[in-house]
């Protein structure tokens, strides 16, 4: 390697380089044989430069060699620069003006069959690819996005630290306190019995350090959540957890901004808005159906409750008299949709729990046609001049007793449109702030109260008093930033008062001593004059993953596991020794034949 070492990188020769001598290190991209001319495309991480061997020539001693080369097989050229005639030159490429006229290669090591060709973007299965992710790392299209990924770290820890905040580590084996999802355990040699918890966040540990008295702390921080995996879900992840002290919410919403207007400017050359719109999460719900709105195209759901009673559709009368809601979405320009895609449309609504869903279209001469369109004659006008919708427009109505499952179903109809009708586009950004969440969710198969977000946001000052006769009605200091549809981050202002730390938790059902042993070290450090504090983690695979135009995180992750929560490559997770099984006194119960 001594004599062959590379004396410039792949992607940096230009014209002007014209007569140098140069060695480069890489990978053969793709060999063309012209009759004894042999043209090889040598790439590594900066670029592919064509290195041109002449065994015709001169260079007949180097025949043997160029025969025996295979894509990805890994070299070293030794050659002069000369600038290609003007015909010849490839605009496509940065080197496209220049080549290299080998005068020595070696082989450094030679490559086997490969399991799929090692592309711009490979379409290999999934499993495949990350059976041998190392190779499928090496196509253009992941070393851009791991290379983005890298730029996006950096700049965030760039933005931080001149904002003043410290960069501190928190431990990775924790005790176990429930955060939503299961938690990994580690079992302890030590201690059998006795198990250690990867964190689901560093949670916790953030808020002690506001007790310390770190004012602003920040971490770009492993977490892990045994949950299934999805596209923007992974059982490990990296947030960028952030906590500050003596702030209030919009505080920690400007400072979110500024870091993302810096992460975007600095990597991607992207021009944020000085702030971000914000919506409760109630005129979210009402007005796209989500918490988690995709802005990049408009078109709300709308109130149709006006026209119900003047109409003579049972089923919207119905689901009003029963306290719900009748909601319609005014799709621009798609009264052509035919009766099949609308009633793919409503197979859709239906996953989400509808019972049905109605349409009619504004024909020629703006009347109403179709659908459930007879029993609006009469409002027709008023209708459509209270929805905005015109000649040529569709539109869809979702009615039901739950105003939620009205929202909810025809809001995944908007989505689903949004992407039918390609009005996502992947290069334009639309953030927004979701706020006010209500503190505590009921869930209906426990019969319980239980926090929305996590047992540790502030109620709103207002609802102090009603805490616990009305838990439904508390709205907290919680925020999401939500990017094109995605939950980018996540928030809140926290309780740092142990006696009304300890009324969440009652209202949550832990009784103080159940508190005391899940919690107890983290309320006992709020007697020692915590700070009011608050913070939010934006997860860093899902901010990457959106910056480069991708729906799944596993395209911007170096080495992740499959939809099954398994990494294919080294086969994790794996069966132990009996051995380690032993000193952990861990016996293993195998399933039974049901599979349980
Ligand atoms: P939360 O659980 O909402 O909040 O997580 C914050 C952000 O982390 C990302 N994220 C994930 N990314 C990939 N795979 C996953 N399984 C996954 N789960 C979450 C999302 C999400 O918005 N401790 C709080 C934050 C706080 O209150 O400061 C927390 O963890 O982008």
């Amino acid at each position: 390697m001594e004599t062959m070492k590379r004396t410039i990188d792949c992607g940096s020769l230009r014209k002007g380089d014209a007569g140098r001598t140069v060695i480069l290190n890489g990978w053969v991209n793709r060999k063309r044989d012209h009759g004894g001319i042999f043209f090889i495309n040598l790439r590594d991480r900066y670029g592919v430069t064509q290195v041109t061997v002449d065994t015709t020539g001169e260079q007949a001693g180097l025949e043997g060699i160029c025969a025996e080369l295979r894509n990805e097989f890994c070299i070293a050229v030794e050659g002069t620069v000369r600038a290609r005639p003007d015909d010849m030159v490839n605009a496509s490429m940065p080197t496209g003006a220049i080549e290299v006229l080998a005068s020595n290669i070696i082989i450094l090591n030679r490559c086997e069959v490969l399991p799929f060709q090692v592309d711009e973007e490979t379409n290999a299965n999934e499993d495949l690819r990350l059976r041998y992710r190392y190779l499928d790392l090496r196509s253009g299209a992941m070393q851009d996005r791991i290379k983005l990924r890298s730029e996006v770290t950096f700049a965030v820890r760039e933005w931080m630290t001149t904002q003043g905040f410290y960069e501190i580590e928190t431990p990775t084996f924790i005790r176990s306190t429930p955060e939503g999802a299961r938690d990994y355990l580690v079992p302890s040699r030590l201690y059998p019995g006795k198990f250690y918890a990867l964190p689901q966040s560093p949670q916790l540990y953030k808020q002690l350090l506001m007790v310390s008295g770190f004012d602003k702390y920040f971490q770009i921080a492993r977490c892990y959540r045994d949950e299934d995996a999805r596209g923007d879900r992974q059982p490990e992840f990296t947030q960028i957890d952030v906590e500050m002290s003596f702030v209030s919410r919009d505080d920690v919403l400007a400072m979110t901004e500024g870091m993302m207007a810096h992460v975007f400017k600095k990597t991607i050359g992207v021009d944020l808005p000085p702030q971000f719109r914000r919506l409760s999460y109630e005129d979210a719900m009402e007005l796209y159906g989500t918490d988690k709105p995709d802005l990049r195209f408009e078109m709300p759901l709308q109130d149709f409750s006006p026209y119900v009673e003047a109409g003579g559709f049972q089923a919207f009368k119905d689901a009003l008299a029963g306290g719900g809601a009748v909601k319609a979405l005014v799709v621009k320009g798609k009264a052509d949709y035919s009766r099949k895609q609308i009633e793919e449309l409503e197979a859709h609504a239906k996953i989400y729990k509808a019972k049905g869903m109605a349409w009619m279209k504004v024909a020629e001469g703006a009347t109403l046609e179709g659908g459930v369109s007879k029993f609006f004659t009469e409002n027709a006008a008023a209708i459509m001049g209270g929805l905005g919708a015109v000649t040529g427009d569709l539109i869809l109505i979702v009615a039901d007793a739950r105003r939620q499952i009205a929202n909810t179903a025809l809001g995944a109809v908007r989505s689903k449109l949004g992407k039918d009708l390609d009005w996502c586009d992947p290069k334009k950004f639309e953030f927004t702030w979701i706020v006010d969440f209500p503190l505590f969710a009921f869930n209906e198969e426990e019969n319980r109260w239980e926090a929305a977000h996590h047992l540790f946001s502030w109620p709103q000052e207002q609802y102090h008093a009603t805490l616990e006769s009305d838990p439904g009605s508390v709205k907290g200091d919680l925020y999401d930033l939500v990017l094109n549809g995605y939950e980018l981050a996540s928030g809140s202002i926290r309780v740092h008062d142990p006696v009304l730390q300890q009324r969440i938790f009652s209202i949550a059902g832990f009784d103080p001593a159940e508190a005391e042993k899940r919690f107890g070290f983290l309320t006992g450090a709020f007697k020692y004059g915590a700070p009011p504090h608050g913070g939010i983690a934006p997860g860093l695979d899902r901010l990457v993953m959106l910056m480069a135009g991708q729906t799944s995180i596993k395209e911007v992750i170096a080495f992740p596991k499959n939809s099954f929560a398994v990494s294919p490559m080294d086969d994790s997770p794996g069966e132990v020794d009996q051995k380690q099984l032993d000193e952990l006194r861990i016996t293993v119960r195998k399933k039974d034949p049901e599979g349980s």
